[in-house]
């Protein structure tokens, strides 16, 4: 299964990806987990302390190179690998959880993100796994990628939306491009609620229950400043994990 997510910047993501990964181990799973995001930081929710030690894939330069041909007239680079094996060099386990970075490839053009999204694309694409394993995408905040189809690959979107109505405006836009890239299964998971009554909100604003509440939790507020790991925090945060790997 390869889940991604996606919703409005600072709305939860990362660390519902983290509590995902964690729930997803204590069920046996294999978990890959993969950060899409430029400014990364799943390594910290993860509690991977040699983050030095994990190359982005956007910095083997010489391996993309060696493995990479860029078609004449396209920006896009054609990677042709097994792609099992090549993934093997970019990934770090910490925990019995599996870390990819995606980083930035600098082009020399500058600045254009497509090389890195079309690796992106074919790893979600491509990839093979197992019936226990499990790929989780975070990326940044923002429509990008599904604007160019780069998670086109993933089994699931999950939408995560906080109690505000800007937030259900980005989670029925984002709901809206995801149906026509063709992501099989794509569903809402409330972040940040308080009560009935910010459950009732979100419900309503979106015309449809998450599939899973998270509740707005001291425990993770307090990890974040201590810098203490998504994954050891001890709030059970209302089984929220655990319903949505149920949903799934
Ligand atoms: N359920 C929650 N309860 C309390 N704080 C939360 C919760 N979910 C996220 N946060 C906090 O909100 C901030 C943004 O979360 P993050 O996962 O980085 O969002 P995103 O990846 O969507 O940008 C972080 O400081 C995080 O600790
Ligand atoms: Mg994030």
């Amino acid at each position: 299964m390869k889940i991604a997510i996606s919703g409005k910047g600072g709305v939860g993501k990362t660390t519902i990806m983290a509590l995902l990964a964690r729930e997803f181990k204590k069920n046996g799973k294999e978990v890959l987990v993969i950060d899409a995001d430029p400014s990364p930081h799943m390594a910290q929710t993860l509690g991977v302390s040699e983050k030095e030690n994990i190359t982005p894939i956007a910095d083997m330069k010489e391996l993309l190179a060696k493995r990479a041909e860029k078609t004449p007239g396209s920006p896009f680079y054609q990677l042709n690998p097994q792609v099992n094996d090549l993934l093997k060099d970019f990934m770090i386990e910490h925990d019995a959880y599996k870390l990819m970075v995606l980083g930035a490839i600098q082009t020399a053009e500058g600045g254009c993100a497509c090389p890195e999204n079309h690796v992106l694309r074919m790893i979600l694409k491509k990839l093979l796994l197992t019936a226990n394993q499990v790929v989780l995408l975070d990326m940044e905040a923002g429509v990008e990628h599904l604007g160019r189809g780069t998670i086109a690959g993933a089994d699931h979107l999950l939408i995560v939306v906080i109690p505000s109505k800007s937030s259900i405006r980005t989670a029925q836009k984002v709901y809206k491009l995801a149906k026509d890239v063709g992501i099989p299964k794509i569903s809402f998971v409330g972040n940040l609620i308080d009560d009935e009554e910010d459950k009732t909100f979100l419900s309503q604003g979106l015309g449809t229950t998450p599939i899973a509440f998270f509740p707005n939790s001291s425990a993770i507020r307090r990890s974040e400043r201590t810098g203490e790991p998504i994954v050891a925090i001890s709030d059970e945060l209302n089984n929220a994990p655990s319903e949505v790997i149920k949903a799934l």
